[in-house]
């Protein structure tokens, strides 16, 4: 009985281990900032912060090895002009999780999901 015992405490310890490693690579997704209360704040939860995470500060696991899917900062490596930031998300960047959204969102949505863009990229500044 005793070499039976010992298997089940070994697999419980690798578990246990194994738990801990995963726990350990996923990213955490902040939980503090600031939700924009907002147009576009709607669109934005159910479109984007899948990957651009709550606050948009591009802390998911899908966003991870992308430099520019922080949202909630200065810096945008694809341009910052509204017009800019209007086409990265109508048309998408290309060879990255970002696909263009024209289609799939209304003109007006488009426009409101820019400024709410805009709007979380000023909280960083
Ligand atoms: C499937 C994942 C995914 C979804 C959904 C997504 N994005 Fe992105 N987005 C990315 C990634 C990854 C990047 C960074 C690309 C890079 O680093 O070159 C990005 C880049 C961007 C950029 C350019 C930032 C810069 O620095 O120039 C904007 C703006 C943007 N996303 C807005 C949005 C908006 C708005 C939505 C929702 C309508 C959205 N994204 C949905 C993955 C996603």
């Amino acid at each position: 009985m005793k070499p039976v015992r010992n298997l089940t405490i070994v697999a419980a310890a690798l578990a246990g281990l194994l738990t801990l490693a995963c726990q350990k690579e996923a990213p955490k997704a902040s939980t503090t900032g600031t939700a924009l209360d907002m147009p576009g704040q709607g669109v934005y939860f159910q479109q984007c912060a899948i990957c651009h995470g709550r606050f948009g500060k591009g802390d998911t696991m899908i966003a991870a090895n992308y430099p520019w899917a922080n949202l909630a900062d200065t810096k945008y490596g694809h341009g910052s002009s509204r017009d800019e930031i209007l086409k990265n998300i109508t048309d998408g960047i290309p060879q990255t999780p970002m696909r263009g959204f024209k289609g799939a969102l209304t003109d007006e949505e488009l426009s409101q999901i820019t400024d709410y863009v805009i709007a979380m990229a000023k909280q960083g500044e």
